[in-house]
């Protein structure tokens, strides 16, 4: 069976609920909100969500947002600043949209009630890694994510054209002739089907975080965006490029919880067991290096001390600033015993973000029509080889709001028989557990930051066999949806992976370690019209 099939559940569309929109968003995290309330001037809107709507990646950011606001900043700085971070692989044009619009959304924000911590009342801005200029703006603290989703919740809850779905999980789009027509769910609190069919489809469904065995991701990120994406026909580009963020809490039975680069940012060191600030040693910009160098220089310190993890250092920051800048971080370490003002915190690198994704133009449209695609679900050419530090939310803000803005194409009416895919049901009763653990540990070890054609050619063989049974598997429950869909999006990295036959940005290759000029190029991979997977 090849990789980009699966088999639906066995149910009679034509039976299932119906209900029209004009725009159906898939996600509730920072895209999808932003889609949902730009389609939202327009007409009626379905948002979607597989769990409640405050549980979306972008909930849990901290960092912040990096905006060219400052009065020492300009949006050149900026654009320079995304492109030098991404190895050479940014799209110009992206970036420039990016930042540009980053700042009327980021105003919106702000008039919108949200407060930005602020000094002497003015904006503060933070630094994160390889940016120029203090540039990230940041709430309560380190709960950026929360004030901002909090806020743009509250909106979305008055504005009388949103009918939010939450516990939807998004089975497959509704696709025939190269244009999307909605959405299959599942209710997962009732155990119901409905289909929702729209003029067009955002899907902002997040990142592949949960296909990795360590990830500061929560258990959401599944990889459905990509997966459900690239089954409806959708090119998907540079999917090799998986970012590991390098600090992330390291303790026995502890969440691989995120500790920001913005503590580096204020000053933090990294530190190995013997007490030495080693990044010095492998990069001038040391610990406020790429966040790409950062993490490769754990790793490569890891293996040199034959130690598991190192260490986050503040004890020589302002015990006071520290508190009032990070009071989640301090907390949560606080509850594993770890009081980050005197002890050193344990982390290590875990995968954070994924830098490629369903391939879109700049008006964030894939190449099927209706359907688009925003935040990390989405490649627009922003991030390159290396995203730039909190550039994340910048970009879900910018291209989700000019996904929202979409206005649908007229492709006729497509009936429920036509939709249907009806496939023999086969019910082998795996366990899905043991599935999702073994791909993480597949992944982990042969996917993670320095990889070779070895062990990627072995591990398309195995996901290859895996495939073979579970994708062909008739699940009535998201856990089953979710490991196909994780199942195909590593597949979808490993083979992009294996490729590109060079080292830049967050993609190491150790039989291949120099960039390539020739490989200044995204990589793509689809479903061509004869129905086979291809990449180049
Ligand atoms: C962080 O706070 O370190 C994460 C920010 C980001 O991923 O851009």
């Amino acid at each position: 069976m090849p990789l980009h099939e699966r088999y639906l559940v066995n149910v009679d569309l034509s039976t299932v609920p119906l209900l029209r929109t004009r725009c159906l968003v898939i996600g509730g995290g920072i895209a999808g909100l932003s889609a949902a309330l730009a389609a939202a001037r327009n007409g009626q809107v379905i948002l979607a969500s597989k769990a409640p709507l405050v549980e979306s990646n972008s909930s849990y950011a901290q960092g912040g947002i990096a905006v060219a606001l400052a009065d020492d900043d300009t949006a050149e700085l900026h654009i320079e600043d995304t492109l030098r971070a991404g190895g050479g692989l940014c799209d110009r044009e992206a970036v420039r949209i990016l930042v540009n619009e980053g700042r009327e959304r980021c105003r919106e924000l702000i008039d919108m009630g949200i407060e930005f911590d602020r000094v002497g009342g003015r904006i503060a801005f933070t630094r994160e890694g390889a940016h120029s200029r203090r540039r990230i703006i940041h709430a309560d603290g380190d709960a950026t994510g929360k004030a901002v989703i909090g806020a743009m919740l509250a909106a979305v809850e008055r504005n009388p054209n949103i009918l939010v779905l939450e516990n939807h999980f998004a089975i497959d789009l509704l696709h025939m002739d190269g244009a999307c027509r909605g959405a299959f769910f599942l209710d997962t609190r009732y155990g119901r089907y409905i289909r929702a069919e729209a003029g067009f489809t955002v899907v902002a469904a997040g990142g592949p975080g949960q296909v990795y065995r360590e990830t500061t991701n929560p258990s959401i990120a599944t990889a459905d965006g990509y997966a459900m994406c690239f089954r409806a026909g959708a090119e998907l580009a540079d999917m090799e490029f998986v970012q590991f963020h390098p600090t992330t809490l390291y303790l026995p039975g502890a969440p691989r919880f995120l500790i920001s680069e913005a503590v580096r940012g204020e000053g933090a060191y990294l530190i190995n067991q013997e007490g030495e600030r080693f990044m010095p040693r492998y990069s001038e910009q040391a610990e406020l290096s790429p966040r790409d160098v950062v993490s490769q220089s754990i790793f490569k310190e890891l293996a040199a001390t034959r130690d598991t993890c190192v260490y986050l250092d503040l004890r020589h920051l302002n015990p006071d600033t520290v508190a009032r800048r990070f009071p989640t971080i301090k907390s949560v370490c606080a509850n594993y015993g770890v009081n980050i003002s005197t002890d050193p915190i344990p982390v290590r690198p875990a995968e954070h973000y994924m830098m490629g994704g369903v391939a879109t133009d700049m008006n964030a449209a894939t190449r099927v029509r209706n359907l688009y695609a925003a935040g990390e679900t989405a490649f627009t050419g922003v991030h390159g080889a290396n995203r730039l530090a909190s550039n994340s939310l910048l970009e879900g803000l910018v291209f989700g709001h000019r996904a929202g803005m979409a206005e649908p194409v007229p492709v006729g009416d497509a009936g429920p028989a036509a939709l249907q895919k009806r496939l023999p049901a086969r019910g082998t009763s795996l366990d899905i557990d043991d599935i999702c653990q073994s791909l993480k540990a597949v992944t982990w070890r042969n996917l993670g930051a320095f990889r070779n054609a070895e062990r990627l050619a072995e591990t398309v063989e195995t996901l290859q066999s895996w495939s073979r049974y579970v994708l062909a598997e008739e699940f009535h429950m998201s856990p089953g949806f979710e490991v196909q869909n994780m199942l195909t999006t590593a597949w979808l990295i490993t083979e992009s992976a294996l490729r590109r036959n060079e080292s830049r940005g967050a993609h190491q290759r150790t039989d291949f370690p120099a960039t390539d000029p020739a490989w200044t190029r995204h990589s793509r991979i689809a479903i061509d019209s004869d129905d086979k997977e291809r990449s180049s």
